[in-house]
């Protein structure tokens, strides 16, 4: 995917101080710190910006610019430089000239010293502090820079926090950890990620939606019969078993991923493209679902697990068998969910989401089914039905959107196929290595919120998906399914008792 949304006319981003919370974690070495590189690469970062790591390991500036850089070189060469070559050595040592490193403790009020006199040294009064910390420090590392002061923001310099998911365990803490923000700095100041937005297909969502006048003629309940959003991974929980055993599929993937996906395909028009009128208009689609009671979220939504199968040829283990994992834990790893919007546009269309581990392929994607033609014309032809016809989204992998149109077979007889008609991002446009947090970053650099969530987005998100959290507490019940399969039968009765069927992966 590229990170071109804005670069044709974007400007270098301010220098900044940047202090990464959690600079030992995976996140910082896997993705932001790629990205950081790509943005340079860009041209998109301003020679004065100073990039802090901040954990308890003790280790010497240059030596975590050189483990960052030996990580880049070699676990995450494929997402950054320009395909030919995977790390520019010049390209990487502008970048490595503003690196340094504090050791402390999160909790201890001596580290936001420390951070107040790189601030002081740096030239700029403008500091982002992105926690890419385990949830827990969350609120503790925002009351002490509040306390510190390092949220005060002057004339021409800015002071914003980064909040990684997960953002709260229910609707409940996701208030809490709202209002703990809310006390120290203003929701301007607060860039809470969902890296689903960094998406290029996700933002093209909107873009296609809104330009192209024929999809308004046929985006409602009078043409769509439902739609189907589903993230299907293949790997298993790998090395988070402890983290996954207390947040499971409903919780890690549906508040923010899926519903970031459902909104995008359900909201109005914004009145513009600034951060206010999207998300405004997100708030209230998300708002809109509809609160089912408890017995309806029973029947309304599937649990499943994962035991030992297959993961391409290579047998896998079951999550119960995973490291960090309970042999008898109830967690799910696989979700399937209906939900209905209660506003005008979408009175009676069923929204279907799944998303599960170790599921036979990769395949983000959302089906748009359509209403079926009316078939009293087909009737004296070879033609006994008419098939559903879809349009397909395809977030990733294969980048791209599939109409599906029903036409004639050439012959004798009125018969008919169902043909595709696409659009593949790779033949368009030219795709450079990245890893969908470069527009994030720069966008947050830039002061632009329109990506990110703005507290009422969160709650209303898990609004939405409470009263499954309820319900399942006390009738957890988790269906079995075999690795490298889509999911067990349950998921798929979701569908067919409604007459209709998912629309095969891959
Ligand atoms: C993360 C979840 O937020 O998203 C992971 O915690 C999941 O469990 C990941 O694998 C999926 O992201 P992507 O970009 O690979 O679809």
């Amino acid at each position: 995917m590229t990170s071109s949304r804005k670069k044709s006319k974007a400007q270098p981003a301010p220098p900044t101080t940047l202090f990464l919370f959690g600079a030992h974690g995976d996140l910082v070495k896997r993705l932001l710190m790629p990205a950081l590189y790509n943005l340079n690469r860009d041209g998109l970062l301003d020679e004065g910006l100073k990039i802090v790591g901040v954990d308890h390991n003790a280790i010497s500036d240059v030596d975590f610019a050189k483990k960052l850089e030996d990580f880049i070189r070699t676990e995450a060469a494929g997402k950054v430089g320009n395909g030919a070559q995977a790390l520019d050595p010049a390209l990487w040592a502008k970048l490595a000239n503003g690196i340094s490193y504090v050791q402390g403790d999160f909790l201890d009020d001596s580290t936001y010293d420390a951070l107040a006199a790189k601030i002081a040294a740096s030239g700029t009064g403008n500091a982002v502090f992105y926690l890419a910390t385990a949830p827990r420090f969350f609120s503790e590392v925002v009351q002490r820079l509040g306390a510190s002061g390092l949220l005060v923001e002057g004339d021409n310099a800015f002071r914003r926090v980064v909040v990684e998911k997960p953002f709260g365990s229910d609707l409940h803490t996701a208030q809490a950890l709202n209002e703990c923000l809310l006390k120290v700095m203003s929701e301007k100041q607060i860039y809470r990620i969902d890296h689903y937005l960094g998406k290029e297909t996700v933002q093209n969502i909107l873009v296609s939606r809104f330009s192209n006048s024929l999809f308004e003629a046929f985006w409602n309940n009078h043409y769509i019969d439902h739609v189907q959003i589903t993230a299907a991974e293949t790997v298993g929980v790998e090395t988070r078993g402890s983290f996954y055993e207390n947040t499971g599929a409903l919780r890690d993937m549906v508040p923010n991923h899926l519903f970031q996906l459902l909104a995008m395909v359900a909201m109005e028009p914004p009145a513009a493209f600034g951060a206010d009128a999207v998300r405004g208009e997100k708030a209230k689609v998300v708002g809109a679902i509809r609160p089912w009671s408890t017995e309806d979220a029973l029947a309304n939504s599937v649990r499943g697990q994962y035991v030992a199968g297959k993961a391409g040829d290579k047998p896998v283990a079951g999550y119960r068998e995973e490291a960090n994992v309970a042999p008898d834990s109830n967690t799910e790893t696989y979700v399937a969910l209906k939900v209905m919007i209660d506003n005008w546009r979408w009175v009676g269309v069923p929204f279907y989401l799944r998303t599960g581990k170790r599921m036979s392929v990769r395949d983000t994607e959302i089906a748009i089914c359509f209403k079926p033609a009316p078939y009293a014309q087909f009737r004296d032809t070879e033609v006994d039905h008419l098939q559903p016809t879809y349009l397909r989204i395809q977030i990733q992998p294969n980048e791209g959107m599939w109409f599906d149109l029903l036409a004639k077979k050439p012959g004798p007889t009125l018969d008919m196929a169902n043909i595709e008609l696409g659009f593949a991002y790779k033949n368009f446009f030219e795709m450079q290595p990245s890893t969908g947090y470069e527009t994030l970053i720069y966008d947050c650099l830039t002061g632009d919120q329109t990506l990110f969530q703005r507290a009422d987005n969160i709650e209303n998100g898990w609004r939405a998906v409470q009263p499954f959290l309820d319900a399942w507490k006390e009738k957890a019940k988790v269906h079995i399914y075999r690795a490298g399969e889509d999911g067990p039968a349950a998921g798929d009765e979701l569908l067919t008792r409604d007459g209709r069927e998912w629309h095969s992966l891959g």
